[in-house]
């Protein structure tokens, strides 16, 4: 029943907590009611939490067997991993992002399809998979970042009978938030797109970094490399592990997008680093949210005094504006961390702030293990 609209009160006798209870019901909220308060720093729902990769890989390779892929099963075969501060059946590993855990076998294919979330996938085990990417086959082996930005058609299909599992990162929570969520299907009965590029293309013509072939900028955002091959990666890194990194990252390198120096999607950007053997960061905080896997290793991240330890395969996120702080466990062993995050979305409206934990000589003191 509708219900019936009351003329405003004119009624001068109202008292302060009778007008308030009024106004309410009103859709209006007194700002003197707590709400500036929310807006001095950072309030968020979205709590820190690890998700373990034996569960993880357990759980995915469940899903293998129960059920199929394409108009029969599943568009995508795919765990999103929630955070326990959003409630199902939202998505959310933190309030910008998504990580998801995705597999495909034997001669299996998932669909063609395109969308305005932007997404990055990194590779965890398995051979014989290729993401098509508008047009384009990429092959995938373990370790390699390979990018499906907004509205590229994307899919992928299986060339070997073992599982090829790997991390998805998407920008879902943003693009949903900015009300700007579009997706469209492959327009072909089989929704396979025809593959007009020759395999592996976009490493051959851009993964040289800073020789790139002349005419080929357009004005595209994106990278136009769609494949960052873990061995280019990996001696990368080996050789910057010779040098001073970063007292809050280790030795972090950033994916780029080899026409701008930037990051390689405008919603998302990716990092590598090693924390070299003995390797413990001091603490900082910033805005923006990360989701990091552990590629290699083992250690722990603390983060606002928790302390949550982590082997090779598991999943955690960072909240934004929370103190951090990463440590390699192993004295003799590097450890290596893959992470996406949502900064160059803050960086783009000046609202990126960083800060160091300037009390017990820079790190923040444990007060619970996880
Ligand atoms: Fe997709
Ligand atoms: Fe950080």
């Amino acid at each position: 029943m509708k219900a019936e609209k009351k003329e405003p009160s004119s009624d001068n006798t109202l008292t302060l907590e009778q007008f308030q209870e009024t106004v309410l019901q009103e859709q209006l909220t007194p700002l003197w009611m707590g709400a500036v308060g929310q807006l001095r720093e950072p309030h968020t729902h979205i709590e820190p939490y690890l998700w373990r990769w034996k569960e993880l890989r357990q759980r995915v390779t469940q899903s293998l067997k129960l059920i199929p892929l394409g108009d029969q099963g599943a568009e995508r075969r795919v765990l999103t991993l929630r955070n326990p501060g959003i409630p199902v059946p939202r998505m959310g590993t933190t309030h910008t992002l998504i990580a998801a855990i995705q597999v495909i076998a034997g001669t299996e294919v998932a669909p063609s399809h395109r969308h305005t979330m932007a997404a990055l996938r990194f590779i965890i085990e398995g051979e014989g998979a290729c993401t098509v990417v508008n047009g384009e086959p990429e092959s995938m082996q373990p370790r390699d970042l390979l990018l499906t930005p907004n509205w590229y058609w994307h899919g992928h299909f299986s060339e070997h009978p073992d599982p090829m599992i790997w991390l998805d990162g998407l920008d879902v929570p943003l693009v949903q938030g900015l009300g700007a969520t579009f997706q469209e299907n492959y327009p072909s009965p089989d929704r396979r797109q025809p593959i007009t590029a020759p395999r592996d293309e976009s490493i051959r013509r851009y993964s040289a970094g800073g020789l790139l072939p002349v005419g080929d900028r357009t004005a595209d955002k994106n990278s136009p490399l769609l494949n960052f091959r873990w061995a280019q990666t990996e001696d990368r890194l080996t050789q910057m592990a010779e040098r001073d990194g970063s007292p809050y990252d280790g030795v972090a390198l950033q994916y780029t997008n080899p026409f701008t120096g930037g990051p390689v999607m405008p919603t998302i950007d990716c990092w590598i680093q090693m924390l070299r053997p003995g390797d413990q960061t001091k603490t900082h905080r910033h805005t923006g949210s990360v989701i990091y896997h552990v590629v290699e290793g083992s250690g722990w991240t603390v983060i606002n005094g928790k302390r949550f330890d982590w082997a090779t395969g598991d999943i955690f996120c960072l909240p934004p504006w929370v103190w951090h702080d990463h440590a390699n466990a192993s004295s003799g062993q590097r450890a290596i961390l893959f992470s996406f995050a949502d900064t160059p979305v803050l960086k783009a409206f000046d609202l990126y702030r960083e800060e160091a934990y300037a009390e017990n000589q820079g790190r923040q003191p444990v007060e619970a293990t996880f």
